[in-house]
């Protein structure tokens, strides 16, 4: 296996080009099983997740060949066939295939995800939402066994929790369900936008794009369609945040900042300088003005409240802050696993359930130790602790980083940072 190894206590100065949303990649390229024919999605970022669904989509028929960062699907020939537990265990979001093989096959073999280091992340809405639509879930040795004699019908379907999935998956069973679909309390993340401009290119029917009811009025079939995928906010906020945290000043190119409402304003109460122009964000934080960086609150709220998926880093950065913090994670019940490593760095926190208290040391609170990477986001949390951290900081299991980081060790050399990969 191999670490990273980060020299931290050096400012990085530099522009940094975000790659497309891993998290609209992986519900896009599923969708594709929706209708046969040559798909094309662009600006997909090549990580261990999108090559994990799309070996996924190789195993159900479907053909699909790379140029750039361009992927052209043929789901032309799709056939039932098991989602097996060695796929779903290692991405939990096999799950969204689901959804498009009932539409497209009327029927679907998916592996129960389990749970991962962030929770248990059940799927009981998915499951719930595809019952509504006539469908015979069975549970049964670790799988769900999901068929319909015939065609879905629509159905009123209602999300206790904004699930993000949960949407995309119901979204995508309902294109092709009989009659109308009514989704409450669903997702308004950008990612399901940019699914929802990909199927209504395909020929579906979908009102209320970025609010939390969506009507689906199902049609009888679809065509592939030309898609891009959007950036990817999540990474785009891991750079702005390592920006703050290292000082110096970064421009984070090809982003959507109108995606990133609740970090912005995060970063700038701060104490960091945040300029947005069209498609970019700059944020400069003098290196010798660190001692002013300010303890922020945060609680993670679905969008476009701030993204659980920035809270690790957010962390990391109030470490370096000169006063004290309290984070509320609301989304998962178990997403302070870099609490532990970031200690071992320096870090003052304590944890009481869903809340930790930061206690920031200053801009020199944290020195370089060997640490281990949890799950993705932490993975980057404990990066952006290494390029603050004065001497050198070991990384070890990132494996967990490259599902959601394309080319980091390349994009954070480019902004100054001396960073690199060694054999464990
Ligand atoms: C998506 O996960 C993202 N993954 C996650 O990003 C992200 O953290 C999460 O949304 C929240 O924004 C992808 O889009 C592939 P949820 P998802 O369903 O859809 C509970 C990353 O780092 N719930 O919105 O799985 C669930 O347990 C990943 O890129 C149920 O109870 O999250 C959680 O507490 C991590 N039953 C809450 O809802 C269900 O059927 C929100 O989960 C579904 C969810």
């Amino acid at each position: 296996m191999e670490k990273l190894i980060v020299e931290g206590g050096k400012p990085l100065y530099g522009e940094v080009r975000v790659s497309g949303a891993k998290n609209a990649a992986l519900p896009l390229i599923a969708a594709t099983l929706l209708a046969p024919g040559v798909h094309v999605l662009k600006n997909v970022p090549d990580l261990r997740d999108t090559r994990t669904i799309l070996s996924l989509l190789k195993e159900l028929g479907a053909m699909w060949r790379r140029d750039g960062d361009t992927l052209f699907i043929d789901c032309t020939d799709i056939v039932y066939d098991d989602v097996s537990y060695d796929l779903v265990k290692t991405m939990r979001a096999s799950v969204l295939v689901l959804g498009p093989l009932l539409g497209r096959l009327g029927r679907a073999r998916v592996s129960l995800p389990g749970g991962c280091a962030i929770g248990e992340r059940p799927i009981n809405f998915h499951i719930r939402g595809f019952e509504r639509f006539g469908v015979t879930c069975r549970l049964e040795q670790g799988y769900v066994e999901a068929a319909i004699d015939g065609r879905m019908h629509g159905a009123t379907v209602y999300f206790d929790i904004p699930s993000v999935t949960g949407t995309e998956n119901i979204l995508m069973a309902s294109v092709l369900a009989e009659g109308t679909t009514v989704i409450k309390n669903a997702a308004r993340e950008p990612e399901v936008g940019n699914l929802i401009d990909m199927l209504v290119g395909m020929g579906a029917s979908i009102e209320g794009r970025g609010s939390s009811q969506l009507t689906v009025q199902g049609v009888e079939t679809l065509r592939p369609t030309t898609t891009e995928i959007i950036p990817d906010r999540i990474e785009a906020g891991t750079y702005l945040i390592a920006a703050a945290a290292a000082g110096g000043e970064v421009t984070v190119n090809r982003c959507c900042p109108e995606h990133l409402p609740a970090l912005l304003e995060k970063l700038t109460e701060a104490g960091a300088e945040v300029v947005v122009a069209d498609g970019s964000v700059t944020l400069r934080f003098d290196p010798q003005q660190r001692r002013l960086l300010r303890g922020v609150d945060i609680k993670t709220m679905p969008y476009p409240g701030y993204p659980t998926d920035l809270q690790a880093q957010f962390m990391a950065l109030m470490t370096l802050s000169s006063g004290i913090c309290v984070i509320r994670e609301t989304i998962f019940e178990n997403r302070f696993m870099h609490v532990a490593e970031l200690r071992r760095m320096g870090a003052d926190i304590r944890t009481e359930g869903s809340n930790a208290v930061v206690a920031g040391r200053g801009p020199n609170g944290l020195s370089g130790a060997r640490v281990m990477a949890t799950d993705l986001r932490a993975s980057s949390s404990l990066v952006i602790a290494g390029l603050a951290a004065a001497n050198r900081t070991e990384i070890s299991r990132i494996y967990h980083l490259e599902r959601g980081y394309e080319d980091l060790v390349g994009k954070l050399t480019g902004l100054g940072a001396s960073v690199w990969k060694e054999q464990e």
